[in-house]
């Protein structure tokens, strides 16, 4: 193919602003879709990912457009990611091209998470296209939007392309657009292999497959191939690119986009952000720009009903298969038994396994409160020499006496919000130990600018900020690197017994008030026994705040009355499914929510 005649680009939006609908769209128009697969998006292909409406895995689909000026283009639409968690895997996306519309809905303008990608994009010398959608909405107010992507984006907006993808106007003006405005890549087919692996995915039947973007030279079937970071061989049994459908091809030349099998069975060997070369007269220098992917939030995922465990190491495999960047471990915990100990790359992500382990897997699940990874300097004992540990299970807390130091990650956070909101939104951050850096208005928003602890904002940060700003404020954050803090580990115990997985690694100064508020909550999550059930939170051996729960009348059904036989029935059915979605601690109850509820930070 000549290089002239290929475009390759993502595209970049915000939550909802209609990426997908307008993929759907350059699909249908240029023909790579009847209409009844056009009935269903395409692009997002896992439920989880409609449903909650974000994209987790890229792919990629090769259009072919005949253009107004005669010629037949070859363009590479690559989706991305839309989430911080997956920021790696979005720059490796965009590494792979050369240009992204930038989709903003009409009547609601740029939003942060937009503008993080939007960044990216133009680090990477991206050529960027506004479209502006959403344009039937009567809300629509594309003018305003334009002075916004130029006000606060910087690039120009004037040619910025107007559509409603929902209603199929401007489409067309959108392919023109990136035919006339996004380069063409280069890249020179004489020269060795070079190719950026870009992501990979488990395929029940093809096995690993692989999209790789073609920087110099060719891959064809029967190439015997080097991973150059991962250091491993393959032979290429298959090449070929997405329309959506797959379409078996010759080869994959300089600047396309596409994709290979070659009888790989883990995600894992196939790392995103790698250097494909072939093994004879193959390349010496790898790409740049990989990175080994490591999590940051870690929790312990344990069957509610201990029965379930070889289950979950199953599903918990199974998963694994077509996600390397998750990590696991086996872990006992005395009231909980066995289970694992899991690493996300972060909330978000944790959320997506674990709702796909109960739905998909029909697991229930206990979550043990999330943590990030701490490095400690400990002195030498007896027994131990002096080192440095990297934490991420509180249960593993050293002996408070050899701690020299503990360091905690932090995070730069921009938040993103209409002025209304501003001022709860600062009390929030101040709450969570934030230190403001900048604070600026364009129009009627402001954007905030602040360095958090990572482990405050793990938990419940953004659920606060959706609901503080009746989910207004958008959010994005990037990790600085790891500052030294006064931490300490925190023992919650019920009926004087310490509950592990509630125990957590907190900031001295905010420890007495979370504690307050966790046994607070318990007291209500914890329904009454028999006898009378003391909720302490502890640092070491002192008690810094405690509640206590009155015993049980005996009977559940008392305050009825006598009167509704239908409620009593119903709540005796309540109290025995209850039951067993509980785990005893010190001969109390617990039920499974309060594992995940006493952390709500209120
Ligand atoms: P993620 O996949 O979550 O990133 O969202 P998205 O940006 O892909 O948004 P999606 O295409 O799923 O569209 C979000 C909602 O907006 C859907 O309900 C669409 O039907 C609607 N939508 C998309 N384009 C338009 C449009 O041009 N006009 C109107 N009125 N609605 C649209």
């Amino acid at each position: 193919t000549d290089l002239s005649t290929i475009r390759n680009f993502s595209i970049i939006a915000h939550i909802d602003h209609g990426k997908s609908t307008l993929a759907d769209r350059l699909i249908q128009v240029t023909g790579g879709l009847t209409d009844r697969e056009m009935s269903e998006q395409v692009l997002d292909n896992m439920d989880i990912e409609r449903e909650r409406g974000i994209t987790i895995k890229a792919q990629t689909v090769r259009l072919n457009y005949t253009a107004q000026d005669g010629i037949t283009y070859q363009l590479n639409l690559m989706d991305t990611p839309g989430h911080v968690d997956f920021a790696y895997e979005v720059s490796r996306s965009l590494a792979a091209c050369e240009g992204a519309l930038l989709v903003v809905d009409a009547a609601q303008g740029v939003e942060a998470q937009t503008l993080a990608n939007v960044y990216q994009s133009i680090e990477h010398d991206h050529e960027i296209v506004p479209v502006i959608n959403k344009i039937d909405l009567p809300a629509a107010e594309p003018e305003k939007v334009k002075t916004e992507i130029e006000d606060i984006i910087g690039i120009d907006a004037q040619d910025a392309v107007l559509t409603s993808a929902k209603s199929g106007i401007g489409i067309e003006e959108v392919l023109e657009a990136v035919v006339r405005r996004i380069p063409a890549p280069t890249g020179d087919r004489a020269k060795p292999l070079q190719a950026l692996l870009v992501d990979s995915w488990y395929d029940p039947y093809l096995g690993v497959v692989i999209l790789v973007r073609v920087m110099d030279g060719v891959m064809k079937k029967g190439d015997q191939i080097r991973f150059m970071q991962g250091g491993t061989q393959h032979l290429v049994d298959r090449v070929g690119c997405m329309r959506p459908k797959i379409e078996q091809l010759p080869e994959l030349g300089p600047g396309e986009i596409g994709f290979i099998t070659a009888q790989i069975k883990e995600v894992e060997q196939a790392k995103v952000g790698d250097t494909i070369t072939t093994v004879k007269g193959g390349a010496t220098q790898a790409l740049p720009g990989y990175k080994e992917v490591q999590p940051v939030v870690f929790c312990g995922l344990f069957p509610v009903d201990a029965a379930d465990f070889e289950k979950l190491r199953e599903s918990i495999g199974k998963l694994r298969l077509n996600d390397a960047s998750f990590s696991f471990e086996m872990e006992s915990s005395a009231a909980l038994g066995f289970g694992f100990r899991c690493g996300f790359l972060g909330l978000l992500h944790l959320e997506i396994i674990q709702e796909r382990l109960s739905r998909e897997y029909d697991l229930d699940l206990i979550t043990t409160a999330p943590s990030v990874v701490y490095r400690l300097q400990l002195s030498a004992s007896r027994t131990d020499d002096a080192r440095e540990l990297y934490l991420h299970n509180p249960a593993d807390y050293p002996d408070v006496n050899r701690i020299e130091s503990i360091e905690e990650p932090w995070i730069k956070a921009v938040i993103y919000t209409p002025d209304e909101y501003l001022g709860p939104i600062l009390k929030l951050c101040q709450d969570r130990r934030g230190v403001q850096r900048d604070l600026t208005y364009v129009g009627g928003r402001a954007q905030v600018t602040y360095e958090l602890p990572l482990n405050e904002v793990v938990f419940d940060f953004y659920d606060r900020l959706k609901s503080i700003s009746r989910g207004y404020a958008s959010f994005d954050y990037e990790q600085i690197g790891l500052r030294e803090g006064d931490l300490v580990k925190m023992n919650i115990l019920v009926n004087n017994e310490p509950v592990d997985a509630l125990s957590l690694i907190v900031h001295r100064n905010v420890a007495e008030a979370r504690g307050r508020g966790m046994c607070e909550r318990l007291k209500d999550l914890i329904p009454r026994h028999l006898f009378k059930i003391p909720i302490q939170a502890a640092i070491g051996g002192k008690v810094i705040a405690r509640e206590t729960i009155a015993a049980l009348r005996k009977d559940v059904t008392a305050k009825c009355y006598g009167g509704d036989i239908t409620r009593k029935k119903k709540l005796l059915e309540k109290q025995k499914k209850g039951k067993a979605r509980m785990r005893e601690y010190g001969n109390v109850s617990i039920p499974q929510e309060a594992f995940i509820a006493a952390l709500r930070m209120g």
